[in-house]
């Protein structure tokens, strides 16, 4: 039985991951780890702060894991804010996971971004292959995170995958500072107030998935064949391209007299407009049968029923 440490487990991702991982592997297989730990979670946790090479080391080595999802990470929009400790956890925290995956021969799983991508990709259906010159620090941090990925694979052997998230919709635990955390504040304030203002501006599209999905994505790679995987780091992978309006559309289909305005963040419309449209996933559903099981308006029943409950 495979047994798991994640870092960053109270994030968006990590939250709903441990959860998911525990229901397939076994509660006592999967050690959530991060900075701090909210009440009454259970099941094996560490408080691990992931600059400190030391401390994901022992974690790894105490619980004998055989694999690390390495989730700890500062979003976009954050990392923008305060790029120097960007750099410092996202490359940081990334080297210090691989060093313990190579010392305790452990397989890695670490997710990449459209954010890898840049204002001169190809927006369109973007390759898996193409020209990737990121202007953020976050992307700058994606590339290389990539590239350093790819090297512990040739250099070391050490087990690397990844995938290129879109921008996640989910409903357990908020965004941490993303540019497409609109697209998950726009169903809670439907839900509230029925009128939502973005500072995402109209027409700007971006690739979005639902959590399920994403989350599906990482145990199906990480259950892969290794020898089919060409492109380990990082796979494209794409559910829905979307633009604010798009949410507006399919959000009316449940509550009619929803209304969308806009006060657009130039900050982070610029990071939008460096970023494409919609990726092309075939490499993802050909070398390990990636498939989006959600469209907008699915995923936009569920977001709402859920959030009504909630
Ligand atoms: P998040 O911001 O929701 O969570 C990050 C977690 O890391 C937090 O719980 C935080 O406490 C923890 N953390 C911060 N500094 C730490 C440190 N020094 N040591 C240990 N833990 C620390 O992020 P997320 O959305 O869950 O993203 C997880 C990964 O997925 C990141 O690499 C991110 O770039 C990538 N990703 C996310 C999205 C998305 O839309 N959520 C899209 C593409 C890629
Ligand atoms: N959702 C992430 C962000 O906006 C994409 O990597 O930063």
């Amino acid at each position: 039985m495979r047994k798991i440490l994640v870092t960053g487990a109270m994030g968006q991702i990590g939250s709903e991951l441990v959860s998911q991982l525990r229901e397939y592997y076994g509660t006592s297989n999967v050690i959530g780890s991060d900075l701090w730990k909210k009440d009454g979670e259970e099941g094996p946790f560490e408080i691990v702060d992931v600059t400190d090479e030391k401390a994901i080391h022992d974690a790894a080595k105490k619980h004998k894991v055989d694999t690390i999802m390495h989730l700890a990470a500062l979003l976009s929009a954050k990392a923008e804010a305060v790029p120097k400790i960007a750099w410092d956890l996202n490359m940081g925290g990334l080297i210090n996971a691989l060093e313990a995956a190579r010392d305790l021969d452990l397989q890695f799983f670490t997710p990449s971004s459209i954010g890898a991508f840049g204002p001169t990709t190809p927006k369109k259906n973007t390759p898996q292959k193409t020209i990737m010159r990121p202007t953020t620090m976050y992307g700058v941090n994606k590339v290389a995170g990539e590239l350093l990925c790819d090297y512990y694979y040739y250099r070391y052997g050490v087990d690397t995958r990844g995938v290129r998230y879109p921008g996640l919709i989910s409903h357990v635990t908020p965004p941490g500072g993303g540019t497409t955390d609109y697209a998950v504040e726009i169903y809670y304030e439907a839900m509230k107030h029925k009128t939502y203002t973005s500072y995402i501006a109209q027409n700007t599209y971006m690739d979005m998935m639902y959590m399920p999905d994403a989350l599906n994505a990482i145990i199906q790679l990480m259950e892969a064949d290794p020898g089919k995987l060409v492109h380990r780091n990082a796979y494209n992978i794409s559910a829905i391209s979307a633009a604010p309006e798009d949410f507006a559309k399919a959000i009316r289909k449940h509550i009619p007299e929803f209304e969308l305005a806009y006060d657009v963040d130039p900050v982070r419309q610029q990071i939008a407009e460096s970023w494409p449209d919609n990726l092309d996933s075939s490499a993802a559903a050909e070398e390990w049968g990636f498939k989006a099981e959600y469209d907008i308006d699915k995923m936009t029943a569920d977001m709402l029923t859920k959030l009504q409950v909630k």
